[in-house]
């Protein structure tokens, strides 16, 4: 089937008269009527799991800014918790895992529930395909393995992913057994998104960039191309957008080795060689710094106007290198998105 809306033409290759836009981390705490909904929704996992407020909070960005696409609000945490470990986000303090750190807590998770749990996520994503604007494509993700073992073997973030990397190390049979569990997880978890409506996916490895050249094609590059292999077996033809964030020259190779049909590339890649050495392999969605959105004025105005003069030649969507913090100004991301629709390419 093929379809008009801007976004899927350029992450299919074919060239479009603008650049479409979409902003990770779109839906969420910098703006006013999402706090306002947060407020009497409880928890942020409540929200997440009700698709009234879901669906609510996912449609708030469009209404301001008519972004070419919508995606799913939910969260990369969903799925372990999905595979029955325990999982809080603290206020101030972000998530918080009882952490699954030796081969008898892995064993104690498993797929028995997962569907069920997930099932308010697949109406979500069944509502959003009937209610987003006819010109806006719907976009599903999951956490990558590698980003999303971090979390679970940790408990929470870290600025190193040292535990993870440690265990990666030490006990490469234990870690690889919670590796494949999450390829089967994520892959599935995909495959019932893509079939309640999600019309794009969008794989974070946030945590990408912290490993060795063989520890990534191990626990990045290796998971990322399974996923993908089993989405393809069902869907041929869906556009997948990898986001290996820190992956630097491992960009090409990740690229061509997981089959990926598009990459979002991070704040640190520099746009002239993303143009000569990425662009040539796939569309290219990025990658505004989201500190420059939150300092706004001319510095924001000249680096847009950069990126748009450097990639729009290629297949380019506009986007940030990671996601919007809360303290961004929503005027910000107003002009962004207006010098966006009135570029000419
Ligand atoms: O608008 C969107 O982009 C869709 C929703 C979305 C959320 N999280 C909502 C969210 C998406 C795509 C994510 C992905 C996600 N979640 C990643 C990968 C991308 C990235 O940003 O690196 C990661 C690592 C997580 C895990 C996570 N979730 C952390 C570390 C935190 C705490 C930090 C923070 O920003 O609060 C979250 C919480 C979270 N996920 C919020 C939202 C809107 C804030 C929760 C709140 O309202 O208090």
């Amino acid at each position: 089937m093929t379809s008009n809306k801007c976004f899927l033409q350029v992450l299919k290759g074919k060239s479009t008269d603008r650049v479409p836009f979409w902003y990770m981390r779109q839906a969420g705490r910098y703006l006013p009527e999402y706090m306002e909904r947060r407020k009497s929704a409880g928890s942020f996992l409540d929200l997440c799991f009700s698709p009234d407020f879901a669906v609510e909070v996912t449609l708030q960005p469009l209404r301001r800014y008519h972004m070419d696409a919508a995606i799913l609000f939910s969260d990369i945490l969903v799925v372990p918790q999905a595979l029955g470990q325990h999982l809080e986000f603290r206020q101030g303090e972000g998530p918080v895992l009882t952490p699954v750190d030796t081969a008898d807590k892995i064993d104690l998770l498993g797929m028995g529930n997962f569907h069920r749990h997930l099932a308010p996520v697949y109406e979500t994503v069944n509502r959003l395909k009937i209610q987003i604007p006819q010109e806006t494509a719907l976009i599903g993700f999951a956490g990558a393995p590698w980003t999303v073992a971090t979390y679970m073997i940790q408990g929470h973030g870290s600025p190193d992913q040292a535990v993870t990397r440690s265990m990666a190390f030490q006990q490469e049979a234990v870690f690889q057994k919670l590796i494949d569990l999450l390829i089967k997880a994520t892959s599935e978890y995909l495959l019932k998104q893509i079939e309640k409506g999600a019309e794009v996916i969008q794989l974070f490895d946030t945590w990408a960039g912290n490993l060795p050249d063989d520890q990534f094609r191990k626990w990045v590059i290796e998971p990322t191309r399974q996923i993908i292999l089993n989405i393809r077996q069902n869907h041929p033809d869906i556009p997948i957008i990898g986001f290996p964030k820190g992956a630097g020259c491992r960009y090409p190779e990740y690229i061509r080795a997981t089959g990926v049909s598009a990459v979002s590339i991070d704040t640190t890649m520099p746009l002239e060689w993303v143009r000569d050495h990425i662009q040539p392999l796939c569309p290219v969605q990025g990658n505004l710094d989201p500190l420059l959105l939150v300092a706004g004025g001319d510095p924001l105005e000249k680096r847009v106007l950069e990126i748009l003069d450097c990639l729009s030649g290629g297949a380019f969507i506009f986007n940030l290198g990671h996601g919007i913090v809360p303290q961004t100004p929503p005027e910000n991301v107003a002009r962004v998105s207006e010098i966006i629709r009135e570029y000419q390419k």
